[in-house]
């Protein structure tokens, strides 16, 4: 698909154009700035931005705290102590760090139910879409092997639920699982390549993110009407669009200033409210803590992973078909990996013609209910398996495979949308446009 047309960069000093000649970065740089972004963008667009600041942010102050970081099971608690008590303002570079993960995933969340309600994953974007959950994935594993890093109570057994999953595998578990650890249990090997690991995954992502700006720079933003901006001439694609310089970037450093100010209050204030208590005490591998919980960014997926259990009648019948080899926790691992590989195949799931979820009156309700089903999730994930939390969890799990295997490809062809408006520029002057008559202008919505 062509680019939006805009005008091209024309260098003016004697220096660019010595440079463009030879390098066309200063053009990349302009288009990549100037580019042609619908004008009707709402405030759920403003979590990429934020999401690369939180990428960053990761990058500057994990490198900081690598410098006076030991991983060796003998002295990484005692590193992180050192870090806390003696590096100058080491304890708020790693409170940044700590709190900066959780800035990250509720920014994800958020950008990916933005994708889920306006359809920003339906064609031409799907590329844009799988190389996200590529960023998703890569995002898990860095969290998960820094989480390992403080080498506290729940670093050590949370490694060690979490490599077990894959010890439940038939047949090849076990060696898998001894090849990812380094041996047969957490250890200074473990520790030392999730280190290695934990310093190289941001880079991936990073690389992974110019791959997803690109993606959708080639296809253009998806907006809230999901109604493609017009490409047949310039002046047309202008009356649908603004340049991202300035207008966007404004905007963008707004939101992430707001936001900003309330991470900083409870980076400042309540540092460890997110965190566990648990990890301040040195990891012991003769002692279990009572409960071993993940992060809470983890929780909906791991109250899905415990969903599963041997008397729930899938299992059984799955374990029937298989002759006993999926057991209770393969499926489990099955069904933990499967909520995210539905994310992936939602461009092919979803089968309305009608992109944005606004003019789509049925989905709304079951878009609303999935994403009060994974909040529910996330509880009954801090939650103990027992008593009825472990029905709660299975209740949701069901919802969550229901809504992206059944509700979306039969939605698509039941429903009857209603139409989006003809362009953005008709869009955008209902919402913020002057009424004939009026001085102000009056947002519709
Ligand atoms: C490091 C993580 C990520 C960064 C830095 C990032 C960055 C961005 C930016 C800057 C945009 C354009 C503006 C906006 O929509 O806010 C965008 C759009 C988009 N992102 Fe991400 N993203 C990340 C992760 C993800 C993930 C995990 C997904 C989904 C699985 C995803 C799916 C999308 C989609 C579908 C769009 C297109 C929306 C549109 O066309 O406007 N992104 N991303």
């Amino acid at each position: 698909m062509a680019g939006i047309p805009h005008d091209p960069y024309e260098p003016k000093t004697g220096a660019e154009k010595w440079l463009n000649r030879r390098l066309g970065i200063i053009g990349l740089v302009y288009d990549t700035m100037v580019i042609p972004t619908p004008r009707n963008l709402n405030w759920m667009w403003i979590w990429g931005i934020i999401l690369a600041f939180c990428l960053g942010l990761q990058i500057v102050t994990g490198i900081i705290l690598a410098m006076h970081y030991t991983p060796h099971v003998d002295l990484a608690f005692a590193s992180i102590e050192h870090i806390m008590r003696n590096v100058n303002s080491g304890y708020f570079l790693r409170y940044l760090h700590m709190n900066g993960a959780s800035l990250f995933f509720f920014a994800v969340y958020l950008h990916i139910f933005r994708g889920l309600y306006y359809g920003s994953y339906k064609n031409p974007r799907e590329i844009t879409w799988i190389i996200g959950i590529l960023i998703y994935l890569c995002m898990m594993g860095t969290a998960f092997m820094g989480y390992v890093l403080p080498w506290g109570q729940m670093s050590f057994w949370g490694a060690t639920v979490i490599t077990g999953l894959f010890g439940a595998i038939p047949f090849i578990g076990e060696a898998i699982q001894t090849w990812l650890l380094g041996g047969p249990a957490v250890d200074n090997a473990t520790l030392n390549r999730f280190f290695s690991l934990h310093y190289l995954l941001p880079f991936v992502i990073a690389a992974l993110t110019i791959v997803h700006i690109w993606a959708f720079h080639s296809t253009g933003n998806n907006n809230p009407t999901g109604v493609d901006v017009r490409r047949g001439s310039k002046a047309e694609a202008e009356k649908d669009t603004l340049p991202f310089w300035p207008y966007f970037v404004i905007k963008d450093f707004y939101a992430l200033a707001l936001i900003l100010v309330v991470f900083f209050a409870v980076t400042a204030f309540m540092p460890n409210y997110l965190g566990h208590p648990d990890n301040y005490v040195e990891a012991n591998p003769l002692q279990t803590p009572a409960h071993i919980v993940p992060e809470w960014y983890f929780l909906p997926f791991y109250a899905i992973l415990r969903a599963f259990t041997a008397d729930v009648w899938v299992v059984m019948f799955a374990k029937w078909i298989t002759f006993g080899i999926v057991d209770a926790k393969f499926f489990g691992v099955i069904a933990m990996f499967g909520a995210i590989i539905v994310w992936a195949l939602v461009p092919w799931l979803d089968t309305s013609r009608v992109r944005s979820g606004r003019y789509r009156p049925m989905f709304k309700w079951w878009f609303y209910i999935y994403c009060v089903d994974f909040v529910v999730l996330t509880w009954a994930g801090a939650m103990p398996a027992e008593g009825i939390y472990p029905y709660i969890a299975l209740a949701g799990a069901a919802y969550w495979f229901a809504y992206f295997l059944v509700i979306l490809p039969l939605l698509g062809l039941i429903e009857k949308p209603q139409s989006p408006p003809e362009t953005i520029e008709a869009d955008f002057k209902a919402h913020y446009g002057k009424p004939k008559g009026s001085a102000a202008a009056t947002p519709a919505e």
